[in-house]
């Protein structure tokens, strides 16, 4: 999906939210059989934010939409599209791509939901990038948005994954440009292999049972998220480097030229070691798990947000984007400054 046009979609503002509960490695000692050392060291998070009951993920959204509105300087009545990436809507349907646009009080544009998880803000990125290449939106408003803290095993059982997953959203306004200048999206890259569904799943419900939700599936835990984590780790190990490299090669770049590299922030060790593939300077990897452990689809536009308002990410840089996660789906991305 490379630009051919001259026009090109570019960053107009970025925004970023996280609940102000933090939750602490030590925090979750006390709920299970995990310590603050296991989770350093196997993940490199030290904290995360949990919100608090009554706080949904497009609550989040809305918030992280506000401050890159108002980081891009426009008037929102002039945002005609939104494109929304979850896998925890706040409820199973509607998606939450209405709620923001409703809470935000927009009129009646179109509210696209995305699902794919880890890799949804690179694929709504792309959904997003076709819509303005296209000519056919002028402004579009990209939110990810995830609330997990609210089904997770935080027992025993499910300490495998309740101490990598944190809450947040972060969010991007998005324009043509029209000037001929490089900046902008030069390329996005989508990939999956549905062979992997259930080595990292929310399996139930699912609307194959009959009836959807049984007490025996509670009882088993089904209703919690679950994955193979070395199966994802191994994957996910190779897969961001391979997107990465056919971003590259698609607009002729080399590694060199790469100034920022922002994975999903799975895991740091992750993060590592997709640098480590792809031969680039830990210095160039934007990473932030410690603050904010793996917020799923929200983790690249926090990071992204974070990066750009430290001033470490400048115009006329190059950034790439990649993602990897459930079904699996992975990503890259390669944006001019
Ligand atoms: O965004 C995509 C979604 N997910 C990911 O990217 C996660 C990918 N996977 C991973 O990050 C890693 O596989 C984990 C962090 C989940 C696990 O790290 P690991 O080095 O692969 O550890 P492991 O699964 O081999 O487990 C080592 C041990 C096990 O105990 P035994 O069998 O060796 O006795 C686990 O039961 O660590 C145990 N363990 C824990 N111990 C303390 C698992 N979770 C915990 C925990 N606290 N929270």
């Amino acid at each position: 999906m490379k630009a051919e046009m001259s026009t090109r979609t570019v960053v107009a503002g970025t925004g970023h939210y996280v609940p102000p509960r933090v939750v602490t490695n030590r925090d979750l000692e006390k709920l299970m059989d995990t310590s603050d050392e296991w989770i350093r060291e196997r993940s490199g998070i030290l904290e995360r934010h949990h919100v608090d009951d009554g706080v949904g993920t497009s609550d989040l959204a809305v918030e992280a939409a506000r401050r890159a509105i108002a980081d891009a300087g426009i008037d929102p009545a002039t945002i005609d599209l939104i494109v929304a990436a979850t896998l925890s809507p706040d409820h199973y349907f509607p998606g939450i791509g209405v709620q923001v646009q409703a809470k935000l009080g927009l009129g009646p544009i179109g509210a696209i939901d995305v699902r794919n998880q880890c890799s949804g803000f690179i694929y709504a990125l792309s959904v997003a990038d076709q819509y303005i290449r296209a000519g056919t939106c002028k402004r579009v408003l990209l939110v990810a948005a995830e609330v997990q803290s609210s089904n997770l095993d935080f027992s025993d059982r499910g300490r495998d994954m309740s101490v990598l997953f944190g809450d947040g959203a972060g969010a991007v306004v998005l324009e043509p440009n029209e000037d001929g200048g490089g900046r902008g999206v030069l390329s996005t890259h989508l990939f999956a292999d549905g062979n992997f569904v259930p080595q990292l799943w929310m399996e139930k419900p699912s609307p194959r049972d009959r009836p959807t939700f049984q007490t025996a599936f509670f009882d088993e835990g089904r209703f919690f998220p679950k994955m193979d984590g070395r199966q994802v780790f191994v994957n996910a190990c190779q897969r961001m480097p391979e997107a990465v490299r056919a971003a590259l090669a698609a607009n002729g770049l080399a590694i060199e030229d790469v100034d920022h590299l922002i994975p999903h922030q799975a895991n740091d060790r992750i993060s590592l070691m997709v640098a480590k593939g792809l031969r680039i300077p830990v210095e160039k990897v934007v990473r932030n798990i410690d603050r904010f452990g793996n917020t799923t689809a929200a983790s690249i536009p926090i990071a992204l947000d974070e990066a750009v308002k430290a001033g470490r990410i400048r115009p006329g840089d190059l950034v790439a984007l990649t993602a990897f996660g459930s079904g699996f789906t992975w990503a890259a991305a390669l944006i001019r400054w």
